[in-house]
Formats: structure tokens, C-alpha cells, sequence
């Protein structure tokens, strides 16, 4: 097995497990965060990817990508269902986007969720190099930092956590939280979204485990973790480079001649996930509507959802009560050729997301609970002539630096309303401040700025990094 120097460890590998019919693999973008975040950093970079590849059943041999190595872990249908399915997105997931939706507990659960991470934490420590570094990524993987140091003791191993770390008094209803928050600490920085976040974890610490910790540092036996915040962003400049491109510009055009060439363009790009608030926002189009304030055809509204973690059952009630809603208020409102909201459930390639950024007059991101939101960042990216409102949930993570979107708490439906109007309603000139200073703090705060920052402090002799050309 050859090893590498940087190997990151994620659920899911960026890849599709199907080959194309000349043999070739590509990066596939899905639709998520994470990937996202990664998939520019690591392109050309000496490194392995460990994750899993989609699918049950043995682990596919997969070529490298980019010069990036693909390692797959697999995972059964039984660990599919009690360790994805289950304890990730049945229990954590809802836990720590402020339990909007029940969590659930099942031993059963737990039991995968020690034996997945077991496999993942045993494939890494067999493709890093002897001293080389380990970053493992979010909520579905807390036990390898652990794991890990116990098989590869000569790591430097770093855990981030995409998604937001709740406050105490939701973590305690954890039946094992003692044994997640010891299996963070065996990696030697842990990053969070937010400084809230690391505060939670610090005081979490005290309380379950009774070892010091401030929201900077835990002292654990001899060894002492960092803790932080490392706010993930996007790669500005490829976003802007993308947008400004001609054909995606004439695909713009198109787009907006389809729709009729109306005064306004509302936007929102979600997974279909209780956590992304459509159906309070569709709530509150549907009053507008109601009331005159928004008319079509002269203002329509695309709302994107693909659908995600389609087994899980939450996420099934979520999609037939938003695609009813659709259409109930398409029924009531559009009129033939016109319809109110234009409803699409598809994965879009890159090009087709920056058209769709680049025809929003308004773009709605409006979470109940997110813990950064790439999407709200990825638009602010694409608006290379400053122009377009965003109009922002507080419970984003990106509302800490997006300062100057419409920001709303999306629970507050009278709110909703009135920052939509207002967005809606700007004058060119506040809009375009607002862009330009949004602009300005993504063009420094990019997706190399967050590597560099993170890998910085976790090799901090630096003897690593020198060897990654794409965080120098
Ligand atoms: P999450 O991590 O919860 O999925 P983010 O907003 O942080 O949310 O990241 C979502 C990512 O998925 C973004 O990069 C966005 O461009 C991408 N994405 C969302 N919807 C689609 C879609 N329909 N097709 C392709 N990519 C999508
Ligand atoms: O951080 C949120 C997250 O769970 C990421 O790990 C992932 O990119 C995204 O949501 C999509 O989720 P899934 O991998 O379950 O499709």
C-alpha cells in the first residue's frame, strides 16, 4: 500500500463509484458542503482521500483523480443504514442543528457508528505516511481521532466539524457523549465553524470529562489539544472566473428570457433538509402572493432542492410536504406558462449553479440552523458586477462574516416577510455596497486562506506543508 503525506478521511469520497464508458473517472462534485470545500484544495496535491464511495459491498479499487489518491472504505447495508442513516443523520444531524427534528437514540446505532469508524480510523492509519498528517472531516466521523492515535501514535491528526457543535444542554441528551468528546480529543487541533462552538465543546469538556479546558486549549494527560475557529469558505476565484465566462453569461440571458424576463428573480439552492427552512420560506412567498406584496409574472421564484438522505424518514416527510407545498401554491397562484414558484429537484453541474446565481436579483438563504451555508458565499462570489441582495438566515454560520447580507431569523414569518420585501424593494446603490463589501471579505477569506489557516496551526513546525503546493 503506498502511503501519503496528507490524507484526509471523509464519509464520502468526491467521486462517483460508476466508471464512464471510455474508463474515465472525474471529480463529481455532489452536492454538499464538504466536497465542496475540498475539492479545490487537494486537486494537485500529494494526498489520499479516504471516504466511502457510495453503494454497499466490497470497496471499489478506484484510480487516483487529479493526482489525488481515492482509498474507499466500504460499508454494508447494515452499517448504511445504522451508521449513515442512523446515528449520523438520525441522531447527530438533527442534535446539532438545535434539534429542529426529533433526534433519535438506538444502541443499535451506536454499535455501527464504533464499528464504522473503527474501519475508517484502520484505513487511514495504513495510508499515511510515517509522520504525516491526518485531517478528518465532520459529524460522521468523531471516534478516529481517537482510534487513530491509538494505532498510529507518529500522526499529526486534525478534526473539523462542518456543522454546528450544540450548545451543552442539547449535547447532554447524548446517551454516549463522553465517548465522542474523548474521541475528538485524540486529534491535536479540533476547528468548528464558530467560536460559539468551540466554547460549547471547551465547557462540554469540564463538565463530562472534568479536564481543563479553555475555548483555546484542553489539557488532556501530557498532551494539550488546540481548539478554534476556522470558518470554511469557497474558491472565490474560481466562482468569479466561472461567472464571468461567456457562455455561462448567454446561458444567463437564456435563462432569464425563459422565465419571461421578469423584474425580479428570487433564488434559493438547498439539499432538501429540515434544517434549510423551505418550508418556512415558501410560507412566507405564499402570504406575499396572498396579499399583493410580490405578483407574478413581473417577480418568480426558483427554488433548487435536491433531494439528500432520500431513506431516512425525516428527510421523506420533509420532500412530500415541500413538493405539495409547490404545488398548492402553484395551483393557487400560476397561471398557464407562468407558474409562481419554478420547482427543480436535479443535481446541476457547476456552470448551470453560477447561470442561476447570475440571473438572481434576490437570493434566499434562509437556514434554521446551518453551520457555515457555501451556497450564500458561492453567490456573493458569482456577483462579479455587485449587483444581487442576499438576504441571510442569523443561523448561518456565514452570517458571522456576511455582515452586510439582509439578514433575517427565518422563525419570525412576519420578518421573513418584511427583509424579502426589503431585499426586493432596494435601491441599486445600497445593494451594490453591500455586494462590494461582502466581495472584498471573500476575496481575502477564501477556501486556500481556511486550508492554510487550519493546516498552519496543526503542523506548526511547518515540515509537512512544504511539501503541499497548494497551501503555500
Ligand atoms: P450542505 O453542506 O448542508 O449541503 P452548503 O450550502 O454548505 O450546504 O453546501 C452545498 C453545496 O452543494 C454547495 O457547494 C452548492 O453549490 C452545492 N449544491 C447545492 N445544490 C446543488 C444542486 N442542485 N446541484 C449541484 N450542486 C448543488
Ligand atoms: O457538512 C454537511 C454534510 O453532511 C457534508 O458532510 C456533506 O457534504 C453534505 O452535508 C451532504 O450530505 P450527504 O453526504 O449526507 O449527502
Amino acid at each position: 500500500m503506498r502511503q501519503s503525506p496528507l490524507v484526509v478521511v471523509a464519509n464520502r469520497l468526491p467521486i462517483d463509484d460508476s466508471v464512464a464508458p471510455d474508463g474515465a473517472f472525474e471529480w463529481r462534485r455532489s452536492p454538499g458542503g464538504l466536497v465542496s470545500a475540498l475539492h479545490p484544495l487537494l486537486r494537485h496535491t500529494p494526498a489520499t482521500w479516504v471516504g466511502w464511495a457510495g453503494g454497499t459491498g466490497p470497496a471499489p479499487h478506484l484510480p487516483a483523480v487529479d493526482g489525488v489518491r481515492m482509498h474507499a472504505v466500504p460499508l454494508s447495508g447494515e452499517d448504511l443504514r445504522d451508521h449513515y442513516e442512523g446515528f449520523a443523520n438520525a441522531t447527530l444531524w438533527p442534535l446539532y442543528h438545535d434539534a429542529v427534528e426529533q433526534p433519535e437514540y438506538h444502541r443499535r446505532w451506536w454499535e455501527a457508528y464504533q464499528r464504522v469508524n473503527q474501519r475508517f480510523a484502520a484505513a487511514a492509519a495504513e495510508v499515511a505516511e510515517p509522520g504525516g498528517l491526518v485531517w478528518v472531516q465532520d459529524y460522521h466521523l468523531q471516534l478516529v481521532p481517537g482510534l487513530l492515535r491509538d494505532l498510529r501514535p507518529d500522526l499529526r491528526i486534525g478534526f473539523f466539524l462542518h456543522v454546528p457543535f450544540p450548545p451543552p444542554e442539547l449535547f447532554m441528551q447524548l446517551p454516549r457523549r463522553a465517548e465522542l468528546l474523548r474521541g475528538m480529543l485524540g486529534a491535536d487541533l479540533i476547528g468548528f465553524q464558530r467560536a460559539q462552538a468551540a466554547h460549547n465543546f471547551a465547557q462540554l469538556v469540564t463538565k463530562v470529562l472534568e479536564l481543563p479546558a479553555t475555548d483555546r486549549r484542553i489539557g488532556v494527560g501530557d498532551r494539550v489539544v488546540r481548539i478554534g475557529a476556522f470558518p470554511v469558505s469557497i474558491d472565490t476565484a474560481e466562482m468569479a472566473a466561472l461567472a464571468t465566462r461567456p457562455e455561462v453569461a448567454e446561458r444567463a440571458r437564456r435563462l432569464r428570457q425563459d422565465l419571461g424576463d421578469p423584474e425580479h428573480v428570487i433564488l434559493s439552492v438547498d439539499r432538501m433538509d429540515y434544517t434549510k427552512g423551505i418550508e418556512q420560506r415558501l410560507k412566507a412567498y405564499r402570504e406575499l402572493l396572498a396579499s399583493g406584496d410580490v405578483k407574478i409574472p413581473g417577480t418568480v421564484l426558483i427554488q433548487v432542492a435536491v433531494p439528500s438522505r432520500e431513506r431516512v424518514g425525516q428527510y421523506q416527510i420533509l420532500r412530500e410536504r415541500v413538493e405539495h407545498q409547490v404545488g398548492r401554491i402553484n395551483g393557487e397562484f400560476g397561471r398557464v406558462g407562468e407558474p409562481a414558484i419554478h420547482y427543480l429537484s436535479q443535481p446541476f453541474d457547476r456552470a448551470e449553479l453560477v447561470a442561476l446565481y447570475r440571473i438572481a436579483d434576490v437570493m434566499a438563504v434562509t437556514p434554521l440552523r446551518d453551520g457555515m451555508n457555501l451556497v450564500a458565499k458561492e453567490y456573493v462570489a458569482a456577483r462579479v458586477d455587485d449587483t444581487g441582495a442576499l438576504l441571510l438566515s442569523e443561523f448561518a454560520g456565514a452570517a458571522a462574516e456576511l455582515e452586510q447580507a439582509y439578514l433575517v431569523n427565518p422563525h419570525d414569518l412576519e420578518g421573513l416577510k418584511q427583509a424579502l420585501l426589503a431585499a426586493l424593494r432596494a435601491t441599486p446603490e445600497d445593494v451594490s455596497a453591500r455586494m462590494r463589501a461582502m466581495r472584498a471579505h471573500l476575496h481575502h477569506h477564501d477556501i486556500h486562506a481556511w486550508a492554510r489557516s487550519y493546516l498552519r496551526a496543526l503542523d506548526h513546525t511547518g515540515s509537512l506543508l512544504s511539501r503541499l503546493a497548494t497551501v503555500d
